[in-house]
């Protein structure tokens, strides 16, 4: 599960073979460490409107080194650009090409962020076309920055502003290393809900949280996480696990739960247990998942009908019992795991690209039932992460899927687990129903 080729080609020996030959020159990336600064140096903050005044306000607050222009010749932590008044794509040139002349300048593992308001309610056509023009700029930048560095952009939705606590809580995330394999992205903030962090090392402090496929690989590393944050963990997983989720759940000081997801009573069970043990229940992230490939040519109802019954009934008969529940009305969360296979499709995958791409509809769909308690609903979608089952992918064929994507590298399960962790914080309020790819900008398909 590690990667030795991205340990080699960071020495200075392996960095030089690289260069030469012409290979991939992925970096190690810069990621979250409790006390860690949360950019490697000064933020330029792009962008003449009141938003961007705003804003730049904002991050001084938060004691970071903020520049309104660029110093020439200094090393950035981080470029955000706010286009939050674009009416046509003409507007783009100037900001744009403001930020460009500073990209040389960017520190390994720096970022870039733009805001910008959504295409969807721009009624004028201009309006729209340079809302969406922000879209393709961005996703082409992230595909040209080297050293780490990633961009992503922030969408505000109607009534949504720079300053509102939720784009605050996704740039605060962006520019972090928690993000560190989120590259390419664009992520909306829906609305003005949410509130900050009154700890930044423990945002998740007094919240239970249910992470489920809690035994190994991702959904322990979910786990982990969300105990750092600060929140008490059940670990779920089947009984045949018995002995792993036990570990997992002693190391995170929280509760195991021996549970098939699949069972007409997973529901009520996860709450009761939630409750009885724990006295609330604020998060649950729905992790458990598992793939029976074949060509659909090849299908058996039992490949099929088990990844449609582990990887999204499941969580539907779940959901259910969690909107019934009046355990789950305190501004809940809930955070699914998705894939970037139910977007873009993978061969022999048709089943587990059916259940994930019916989670992504789940999640919208769900979005306004949760709304009515202050809650949330949204989904991650890994691309190639490093775990016993990538491991098990023929060398080639592994070796060419994780260089696919814009950091050259695999993901780690800590990388899936901090994006999950941002999503069910309190500073993520204002997000829901939304998809969120931690994929390092993987160049297969969508
Ligand atoms: P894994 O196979 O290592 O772990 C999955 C866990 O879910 C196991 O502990 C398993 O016992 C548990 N589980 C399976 N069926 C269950 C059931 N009926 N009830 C309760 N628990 C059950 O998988 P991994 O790699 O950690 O993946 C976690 C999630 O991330 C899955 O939803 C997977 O589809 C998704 N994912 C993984 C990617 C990767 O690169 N590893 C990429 C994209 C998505």
């Amino acid at each position: 599960m590690t990667d030795k080729y991205t340990q080699f080609v960071s020495s200075g020996l392996g960095k030089e073979l690289a260069r030469k030959l012409g290979l991939p020159q992925p970096v190690v990336l810069r990621r979250h460490a409790p006390g860690q600064p949360l950019v490697p140096g000064p933020v330029l903050v792009q962008g003449d409107t009141r938003g961007a005044d705003e804003l730049a306000s904002a991050l001084l607050s938060w004691d970071l080194d903020v520049r309104r222009h660029a110093v020439p010749r200094e090393k950035l932590g981080a470029i955000v650009v706010v286009l939050d008044e674009l009416v046509h794509p003409v507007d783009l040139e100037k900001p744009v090409l403001a930020a460009a002349a500073s990209l040389r300048d960017l520190a390994p593992s720096a970022r870039v962020v733009t805001l910008s308001r959504t295409p969807a309610s721009a009624a004028a056509p201009a309006v729209s076309a340079a809302r969406e023009g922000v879209h393709g700029l961005l996703r082409s930048l992230a595909k040209e920055l080297r050293a780490g560095a990633t961009a992503n952009g922030i969408v505000l939705a109607d009534g949504v502003n720079t300053t509102t606590p939720s784009t605050l809580g996704a740039l605060r995330f962006f520019l972090s290393g928690r993000s560190a394999f989120v590259d390419g992205q664009l992520l909306t903030v829906t609305s003005g809900s949410g509130s900050p962090p009154d700890d930044v090392e423990r945002p998740l402090a007094g919240k239970v949280a249910v992470v489920t496929g809690a035994a190994r690989g991702i959904g322990a590393a979910i786990a982990r996480t969300l105990h750092r944050d600060g929140a008490t963990v059940v670990a779920v997983d089947v009984p045949a696990a018995g002995d792993h989720l036990a570990a997992v759940a002693n190391e995170v000081r929280g509760t195991a739960l021996q549970l098939d997801i699949t069972g007409a009573d997973a529901g009520n069970r996860i709450i009761g247990h939630a409750v009885e043990r724990h006295g609330r229940l604020d998060i649950v992230v729905h992790n458990a998942g598992i793939t029976r490939d074949k060509l659909l040519a090849n299908m058996d109802p039992s490949r099929w009908s088990s990844v449609i019954g582990v990887n999204i009934a499941a969580q539907l008969r779940i959901n259910d019992a969690l909107l019934a529940s009046e355990h789950f009305r305190s501004a809940p969360r809930i955070v699914s795991v998705a894939s970037t296979s139910g977007i873009a499709g993978n061969r022999g995958q048709t089943n587990y690209a059916a259940s994930k791409a019916g989670v992504m509809g789940m999640v919208r769909a769900t979005a306004p039932f949760l709304a009515t308690s202050g809650g949330t609903i949204n989904a991650v979608a890994p691309g190639f992460i490093e775990t016993e089952m990538t491991a098990r992918i023929p060398f080639a064929t592994r070796e060419i899927a994780r260089r696919l994507n814009s950091l050259q590298q695999g993901g780690r399960p800590g990388d899936v687990a901090e994006a999950i962790a941002f999503l069910a914080s309190d500073a993520a309020g204002g997000i829901s129903g939304e998809i969120l790819r931690v994929c390092g900008q993987n160049m297969v398909g969508a």
